[in-house]
């Protein structure tokens, strides 16, 4: 049965938003994506009737309270296929990498290599660029090819025994790239190097296994997941955050305090320092039970249609190219309107109520690597129709005629 997008719509409310006699076209879910009736009410039930804080009180809205965190973090493990104790809550997916710098990257030594890639958003680069400041690690860079793809045989040359660890992306924020994670993890592990994927995309448009994956640590974030701003997700294996310090210091990650002596809570405690992001992992559990009354396999094709059909339309236009051509690639489609600049094209998509996003998508070098400084990009959810792609592409066409 194909996927019920209206159905689905429905319970979005921001999406019957009707700004100056015309509909909002949102095409920046890869930036956050919008939330479904069920995560507003969720945090809503939850505030007007059993909170407090969690893993702390002996009263009834305490223990309520710290049942609902815990079930969310049971629900984001089967989501993924992890073990209730390898799912670590932190402020956002950035945050969730920082720590796998910091605490993993202790065992790091001068001279050993992290291998990024040059299609990586920031957030998977800068934590293992500071790790390479502190402690003298090298940072090395994974090329692409033209298309957007890995180079993989670059990446396998690359493979030397000093590497530690590898820090990938499983979905481009800008090229839409898929990565073929079980063979980037089944290279990884053959050197005895460790994997850190960053899902932040990866995770809403495809169904996750970590497991199958082979990754040692999965980072992604609940806003866009349909879920709400302010949590991050960090899968790491149960062994390797058994052997990890603590990131941060403070309450719920101790064991135990003296003057003089500090015992460190199990994980995944000892890595929550602090009142957590109760109300949004609660939001987050409401998000992963709305979109698992879906097929996923439905959604993906229907998002793969919309992807074709923004392609082929916005492709019509001479001077318009595409960043990121990869087979098999997920529905986000960047491009350069001619020598335009980005958010020149972006405020005049604007006028048509039609969002997108438009700079660098926090991906410098790769915007070095394009040759570009800034490009547009329309990412597509679940949420958006045959329509609204050919607004966009009426829009694009427009803003064409502009710069013509
Ligand atoms: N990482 C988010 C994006 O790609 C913010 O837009």
């Amino acid at each position: 049965m194909p996927f019920d997008v209206d159905k689905a719509r429905a319970d979005f409310p921001i999406l019957s938003r009707i700004i100056n006699n015309k509909p909002l076209i949102y095409l920046d879910s890869g930036a956050s994506a919008q939330k479904p009736t069920a995560v507003i009410d969720a945090m809503g039930h939850a505030m007007r009737h059993s909170y407090a804080n969690v893993h702390r009180g002996l009263h009834r809205l305490a223990n309520e309270t710290t049942d609902a965190y815990e079930a969310g973090r049971e629900t984001v493990a089967r989501f993924i296929n992890a073990d209730v104790n390898e799912i670590i809550f932190t402020k956002s997916a950035t945050e969730a990498v920082n720590l796998v710098a910091f605490s993993y990257g202790q065992r790091l030594k001068a001279g050993d290599v992290v291998l990024t890639t040059e299609m990586e958003h920031h957030a998977n680069i800068v934590p293992w660029y500071m790790l390479a400041e502190r402690s003298g690690v090298i940072l090395k860079y994974v090329p692409i090819r033209d298309d957007g793809s890995l180079d993989m045989d670059a990446f396998e040359s690359m493979l030397t025994p000093e590497v530690k660890v590898v820090a990938v992306t499983h979905m481009s924020n800008v090229l839409g790239t898929i990565n073929d994670i079980p063979a980037i993890a089944a290279k990884v592990h053959a050197i005895g190097a460790k994997l850190m994927v960053d899902g932040c995309q990866g995770v809403v448009h495809m169904p996750v296994d970590v497991k199958a994956l082979g990754a040692d640590f999965y980072a992604f974030s609940a806003h866009k997941l349909y879920g709400p701003t302010g949590l991050g997700v960090l899968y790491a294996r149960a062994e390797l955050l058994e052997a990890m310090p603590p990131y941060q210091g403070g309450g719920e990650m101790i064991a135990h305090v003296t003057k003089d002596k500090i015992t460190w809570n199990e994980p995944p405690h000892r890595f929550e320092a602090g009142t957590p992001a109760i109300l949004e992992v609660i939001g987050l559990k409401a998000a992963i039970d709305w979109l698992s009354q879906f097929d996923r396999s439905e959604i993906m094709a229907h998002e793969h249609a919309l992807y074709k059909r923004a392609h082929d339309a916005l492709t019509q236009i001479n001077s318009l190219r595409v960043h990121g051509e990869a087979e098999g690639k997920g529905s986000i489609l960047t491009f350069s309107l001619g020598s335009a600049h980005a958010h020149d094209v972006a405020q005049i998509l604007d006028r048509y109520n039609v969002a997108v996003r438009a700079g660098t998508h926090c991906a410098e070098p790769l915007m070095t690597r394009l040759g570009v400084t800034s490009t547009v990009r329309a990412s597509i959810a679940l949420y958006n129709t045959e329509q609204e792609i050919d607004v966009l592409a009426e829009a694009v066409a427009k803003a064409q005629s502009f710069f013509a």
